[in-house]
């Protein structure tokens, strides 16, 4: 190996360095999604079609603040605050049982959803649905 090849070697190698580091932080940044498709893996039965989010309209047009529905609980209290890492419902609502007190997934989903949709027709406000499955849910592709 000549020097000349060893110093291109070198430099090709701290490049590669930085562009990895580049990638893994830029990783770290997460992007506030405009939709989202729920389709969680690991139900006892998967029944249900998808269910889309408009994810940024509930924010933005119908403000609904962050924390309706993200949290971090710490002591009974929310400590999620806007900016902080967001982590998938299924990361600690388990998608067969419930443990704890910590909901099963289906139902930690139909009680953020339904509910606050169903407060708000009590209130006569505009609300989203709570009766109708196939209002959030979409046909089950086989
Ligand atoms: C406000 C919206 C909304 C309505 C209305 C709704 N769901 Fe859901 N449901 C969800 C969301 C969100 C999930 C999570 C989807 C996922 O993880 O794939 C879910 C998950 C489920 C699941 C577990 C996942 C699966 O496919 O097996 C079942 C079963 C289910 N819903 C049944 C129903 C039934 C029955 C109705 C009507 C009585 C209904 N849902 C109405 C939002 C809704
Ligand atoms: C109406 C409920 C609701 C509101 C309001 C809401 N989110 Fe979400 N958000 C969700 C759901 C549900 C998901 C998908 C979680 C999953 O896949 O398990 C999500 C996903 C995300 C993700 C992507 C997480 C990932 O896995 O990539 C980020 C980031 C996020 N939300 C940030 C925010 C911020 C910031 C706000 C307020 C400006 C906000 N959300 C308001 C329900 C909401
Ligand atoms: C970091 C873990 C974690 C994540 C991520 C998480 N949860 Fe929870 N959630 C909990 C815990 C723990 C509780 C029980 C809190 C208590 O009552 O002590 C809870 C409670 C709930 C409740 C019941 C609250 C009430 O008012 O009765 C709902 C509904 C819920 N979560 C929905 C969701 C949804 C929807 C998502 C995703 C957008 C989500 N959770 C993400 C840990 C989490
Ligand atoms: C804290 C209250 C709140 C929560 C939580 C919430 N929503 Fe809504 N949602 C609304 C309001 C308010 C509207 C309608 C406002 C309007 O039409 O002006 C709405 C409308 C909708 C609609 C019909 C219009 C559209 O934008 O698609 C769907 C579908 C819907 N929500 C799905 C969901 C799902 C799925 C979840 C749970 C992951 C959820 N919502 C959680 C308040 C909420």
């Amino acid at each position: 190996m000549n020097k000349r090849f060893l110093t291109i070697l070198i430099v090709a190698l701290t490049g590669m360095l930085f562009l990895t580091v580049g990638a893994l932080t830029a990783t770290e940044k997460q992007a506030v999604p405009d939709e989202v498709t729920l389709k969680n893996k690991g139900y006892k039965k998967d029944k249900k079609g998808s269910v889309k989010l408009s994810h940024k309209k509930h924010n933005v047009d119908y403000k609904i603040a962050c924390t309706e529905c993200h949290h971090v609980f710490k002591d009974g209290k929310n400590v999620w605050k806007e900016g902080d890492h967001v982590d998938k419902c299924s990361k600690c609502h388990d998608p067969k049982k419930k443990k704890d007190k910590t909901l099963k997934l289906q139902n930690a989903y139909h009680k953020n959803c339904k509910n606050c949709h169903k407060a708000l027709l009590k209130e006569d406000k505009p609300t989203g649905p709570f009766k109708k499955c196939n209002k959030c849910h979409a046909k089950k592709k086989k």
